[in-house]
């Protein structure tokens, strides 16, 4: 059996297409590079692959699909609209874990390292030593710890650092020393050093950090967001850094993307803000498993990494 794919991308549709090619895809697709030509080809696709798809276009074009391979990890904006009822979808989730976990520790030793001091007093061509900080044996707590949260667990201990996990069901997992529900949050918080969010933005994480857990979190303590900006409630991160409880932040989620000119964050000094960079899907890897899904959908057999509606990821 084949089917004909849509392959829609708002700004890199070829370059995923030419990976697919590379994939050794060799059944028929279709190239959509806006919202005209998804709506005209979607018609002639029964799977698509796609990043970014326009508010309302699935629900009114694309009833006949039956499948949906989301070009990355985070379907929060597929899921805020309306879908074809028996929709298949799923997400990339294979290669995210080392990208996203060399962000979190690079933000992590950059703060101990104090690297903006060191590039500014470069600048200005100042010598002036300061003291540095380590984290070995200090406690990292990670808010989301699936593929990508384990890897970074991973890499947390071999610096030395003790990892606590937060996650929706209790039980162990690789690499993590103690793990929390989200109902134990406060808890969690209290213990750590550093906490990294690595959560899907879902009805029930929306704004589950605020101003109570930025709270617990000890005084001192350094904030990573590389899920989804929404989960926390950035007013309340704002002053929990303005006052000083938290020593800084790595911020590279943002509930409005791109961020906006004059937002609070662009200046903190205590503050480091990239656009969204830290987990950018690459073509190859989405495309690999975009070719394993299509070859288990051929053959009958359950798809990686299928998206559970109501969980929300
Ligand atoms: C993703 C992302 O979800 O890039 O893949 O944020």
């Amino acid at each position: 059996m084949t089917w004909t794919t849509i392959l829609y991308h708002p700004t890199v549709a070829d370059r995923f297409a030419a990976a697919l090619k590379e994939a050794g895809h060799t059944d028929p697709v279709v190239i959509a590079r806006n919202r005209e030509e998804l709506i005209e080809l979607l018609p002639q696709a029964q799977v698509a692959f796609t990043w970014g798809i326009p508010p309302g276009v699935l629900a009114e074009h694309g009833q006949h699909l039956l499948w949906l391979q989301n070009m990355g990890a985070g379907i929060d904006s597929l899921l805020a609209e309306p879908l074809p009822p028996n929709l298949i979808i799923t997400r990339v989730i294979d290669h995210f874990g080392p990208m996203m976990s060399e962000y979190v520790m690079a933000m992590l030793l950059a703060h101990t390292q104090r690297f903006r001091q060191a590039w500014q007093q470069q600048q200005d061509q100042v010598w002036k030593q300061y003291r540095t900080g380590t984290w070995e044996g200090k406690r990292l707590g990670i808010a989301g710890i699936g593929e990508i949260g384990q890897v970074t667990a991973r890499y947390a201990k071999a610096f030395g650092m003790e990892v606590w996990g937060l996650a929706r069901t209790p039980g162990a997992r690789p690499h993590i020393d103690r793990v929390f529900t989200t109902d134990e949050r406060l808890a969690f918080c209290a213990g750590l050093d550093a906490l990294v969010l690595i959560l899907p933005l879902t009805p029930e994480t929306r704004g589950l950090f605020g101003a109570a857990e930025f709270a617990a979190l000890p005084r001192g303590a350094y904030f990573i967001n590389v899920g989804r900006g929404a989960v926390t409630d950035e007013q309340a991160l704002i002053a929990a850094l303005q006052s000083g409880h938290l020593s800084g932040a790595a911020l590279d989620v943002f509930e409005q993307e791109p961020l906006p000119p004059g937002h609070p964050f662009w200046t903190m000094p205590n503050v480091t803000v990239t656009p969204h960079v830290s987990g950018i899907t690459r073509p190859e890897g989405a495309c690999r498993q975009f070719r394993e899904n299509y070859k288990r959908l051929q053959a009958g057999k359950p798809l990686l990494g299928v998206v559970d509606l109501d969980r929300g990821y």
